[in-house]
């Protein structure tokens, strides 16, 4: 119990400022606003039942676990091991384990710091105009039909998480089906994420466990048996969490199936050019949907291709079938963004926009983007030869097969959890490891790690 509050006399207060009359009457608006009243609007004093003395309102609060992703990096910084390694959160780290801002990033970034006629007025709700164009060109490709016919329209979101739940609300909202197919497994915020919007998900079979690649005839199955309509959640590329996506053949009887079928698909696209190191390659899937004339969503994010993380920049494409219909989407676009978070933020929207638009830094941000997906690559290979080097036992070879920022190791609950305590190795529960967070100097700790779970923890 609180010791009680002793609501102070103000009798007390003699000091100049508190005696003049005007003072006096705001003091017992004050009083008559902070005390409880009797029957004749007179202020009492506060009895050991009043509101201050109580128990906190939000007392049946219950804690809420740590979030199964960003909760590894909670639980790794509070661990003071010199050997700890975190390859929880798929962000990408330097050979020296550092988080990079690319070069091009910062130049952009200095420029528009020292441009004295910028300022720092709203954006409009759907975002910064250029960004959305550019997004929508960068994705598409310049020649897409969707573009130059203006069925699309693209609007500035808090990353690919805000643009999924825009998204989201706007069927929930707009369209007939409210059942929203998610790959089993995905990204664990997918169906956090379409919940709360409003959708009802399912899972479509999607990883097969015994060839930690792809179940493809799962997949046909259950998109197949889908009620039409229903709405299904792709991953452009670099599948997350199994780094598995279909080749070029199996996109398009997906395609087909899913347009025969009248689904509709949502593409989550938070990988573009992370993946192959190349923009137009990672963009394959996208790209056939959107030139078949028929209607998609997509979701980008600019997190990881351009280290835009906590800038929180992506973007939400409605692709339509006429561009009076897109310019109808948008209009209610508005409604579902203004009441939830007004306008988007300008920084990050900027440094993208301007780099999306200029030639060279364009090139220079793809130099560099090749660079980190070309090192990611090189870890795949040197974490393989380090297992086969121990005489690991198990065939480790989808390791280079998946692609992207992680590897779905095929490491159970227990040897995650033995790895973490015995190596101070951290990585989510279902076995999914950053690639993007390992170097040449940690890939042996990892081997010796893994070797010791297969061997030690069945
Ligand atoms: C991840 O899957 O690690 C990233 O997409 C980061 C996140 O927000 O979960």
């Amino acid at each position: 119990m609180r010791p009680p509050i002793t609501v102070p006399s103000f009798s007390n207060y003699s000091s100049s400022s508190y005696s003049s009359p005007s003072c006096d009457r705001r003091l017992s608006t004050l009083v008559r606003h902070l005390l409880p009243m009797d029957s004749h609007g007179d202020s009492v004093s506060a009895s050991p039942t009043s509101a201050f003395q109580a128990d906190s309102v939000f007392a049946h609060v219950v804690r809420a676990p740590e979030d199964p992703i960003l909760g590894v990096t909670v639980a790794y910084n509070k661990d003071p091991s010199p050997v700890k390694l975190n390859l929880g959160v798929g962000a990408y780290r330097t050979e020296e384990g550092k988080p990079l801002v690319l070069n091009v990033v910062r130049r952009v970034e200095e420029q528009l710091v020292n441009d004295r006629s910028r300022n720092k007025e709203y954006l409009p709700i759907v975002g910064l105009a250029d960004f959305n164009k550019l997004s929508a060109k960068l994705i598409f490709g310049a020649n897409s039909p969707v573009i130059q016919e203006n069925r699309v329209t693209t609007v500035q979101s808090l990353s690919g998480t805000g643009a999924l739940r825009v998204g989201g609300e706007f069927l929930a909202r707009h369209y007939h089906q409210r059942t929203i197919y998610l790959p089993q497994p995905t990204w664990g915020n997918h169906p956090k994420i379409f919940t709360l919007a409003g959708l009802s998900v399912k899972t479509y079979r999607y990883y097969a466990p015994a060839t930690r690649g792809l179940d493809f005839q799962g997949l046909l199955e259950d998109l197949g048996s889908a009620p039409s309509g229903s709405v299904v959640l792709l991953h452009a590329c670099a599948h997350n969490p199994t780094g598995v996506d279909p080749t070029p053949e199996q996109w398009e009887q997906i395609r087909q199936l899913i347009r025969s079928k009248a689904l509709l698909p949502f593409f989550d696209s938070a990988y573009q050019g992370f993946a192959s190191g190349s923009l137009d390659a990672d963009a394959h899937s996208v790209r056939i949907f959107a030139a078949d004339g028929g209607e998609l969503l997509l979701a980008q994010s600019y997190a990881k291709n351009m280290g835009m993380y906590g800038e929180r920049v992506g973007a939400l494409s409605v692709v339509c079938k006429s561009a009076d219909v897109a310019s109808k989407v948008e209009s209610q676009l508005k409604l579902v963004i203004r009441p939830m978070y007004s306008s988007p933020p300008i920084h990050g929207a900027s440094i993208v926009a301007a780099i999306l638009k200029d030639r060279d830094l364009f090139h220079e941000w793809t130099v560099e983007l090749k660079g980190m997906a070309d090192r990611i690559i090189t870890m795949r290979q040197q974490l393989l030869d380090a297992l086969r080097a121990r005489g690991t036992p198990g065939d480790w070879s989808h390791i280079i097969k998946q692609i992207g920022m992680f590897t779905f190791t095929g490491l159970n609950a227990e040897q995650v959890s033995f790895m973490n305590k015995e190596y101070h190795i951290y990585m989510t529960s279902d076995g999914r490891i950053s690639m993007a967070g390992l170097s040449s100097k940690t890939v042996p700790h990892l081997a010796d790690a893994i070797h010791a779970a297969v061997t030690r923890v069945v």
